[in-house]
């Protein structure tokens, strides 16, 4: 068996645009066409199955890939509904494409607690997850599984409810749907083979880990640089966003004035930059920071 780490993504859809983009900007390069459903990096071992979200623990279960990016709904649906669950786990949270697995029912439905899905028809893409939380709470109600557009169910009158993904809850509003229960928090995740795949192999997904680790905390901070007066320097540096420790340096030719450097782990917003004026900073510059390793 090639010792090439094999990982599996989703093809097309919410996360596999960001998810190319954060693998791309950790050095590694892809031979890709459109069609090409495996692309192997030059830089590393490290192939590419481009697949379909709901086929990624699967891939990985079954030592096809030795890491999958996905979506936690997705990796615990299929975990419920697998013989052998701990053959895989999740190794790494990257904290993007945040969402939410609710409830949800038309407005007009008065919900107070649990006890009332007792015996209803809930429209769902996760029977599995939605068949835990409804044996945790000891009710007996039909998941009614669809593949999309769970949406309309309830006007079709396929189910009483749904149980689906929200993020900015444009979909439930269109629909004339409210939540009413949140199942689960969900995010991207990295998921893998629990067994351990040998020196090679984990090496590689240490060192890929840490270059994501340090991609995405770069996407996140901003470097800032300014000159500021000395007598009002602890003024600014107060007003410097997420900043650890700001370095100072004396100018060459204004001995009354200092330059000020400084990584922020936030973001920083026009208000910010105005305020650090107002405060006495001037030629203030804020850079984005494309690689950071801590
Ligand atoms: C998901 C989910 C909702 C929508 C929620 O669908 O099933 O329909 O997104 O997002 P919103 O709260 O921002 O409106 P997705 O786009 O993944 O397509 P699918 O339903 O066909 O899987
Ligand atoms: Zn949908």
């Amino acid at each position: 068996m090639s010792n090439r780490l094999k990982i599996a993504l989703q093809k097309s859809g919410r996360l596999s645009e960001l998810t190319f983009e954060i693998i791309e900007k950790c050095g590694l390069t892809f031979s890709r066409s459109k069609n090409n459903l495996i692309c192997s990096a030059e830089e590393l071992p490290i192939d590419l199955l481009l697949v379909r979200d709901d086929d990624i623990p699967g891939l990985v279960r079954s030592k096809i890939c030795d890491l999958g990016f996905v979506g936690e709904n997705v990796y615990l649906e299929e975990t419920y509904k697998d013989a052998q669950p701990e053959a895989i786990e999740i190794t790494y949270k990257l904290g993007f494409a945040k969402c939410r697995l609710c409830l949800a029912g038309p407005q007009e439905f008065q919900y107070t607690s649990p006890s009332q899905l007792q015996g209803k028809k809930i429209a769902t893409s996760y029977p599995a997850i939605l068949n835990a939380f409804l044996a945790r709470n000891g009710i007996t109600a039909e998941a009614v599984a669809m593949n999309g557009s769970v949406e309309v169910a309830p006007r079709l009158k396929i189910a009483d409810l749904i149980c689906d993904l929200v993020s900015t809850g444009a979909t439930l509003e269109a629909n004339g749907l409210k939540i009413i229960e949140t199942i689960l928090q969900s995010q991207a995740v990295i998921i893998r083979r629990a067994e351990n795949l040998g020196a090679e192999k984990e090496a590689i997904i240490e060192r890929l880990i840490k270059r994501i680790q340090g991609t995405l905390s770069a996407r996140q901070n901003k470097y800032i640089v300014m000159h500021a007066p000395r007598h009002s320097l602890s003024d600014v540096v107060r007003l410097i966003p997420g900043c650890e420790s700001p370095t100072i340096a004396q100018l060459e030719h204004t001995p009354d004035h200092v330059s000020v450097a400084a990584v922020c782990e936030e973001n920083i917003f026009w208000e910010t930059i105005e305020q650090l004026k107002a405060a006495g900073a001037s030629s203030i510059l804020v850079l984005p920071i494309e690689k950071m390793l801590r």
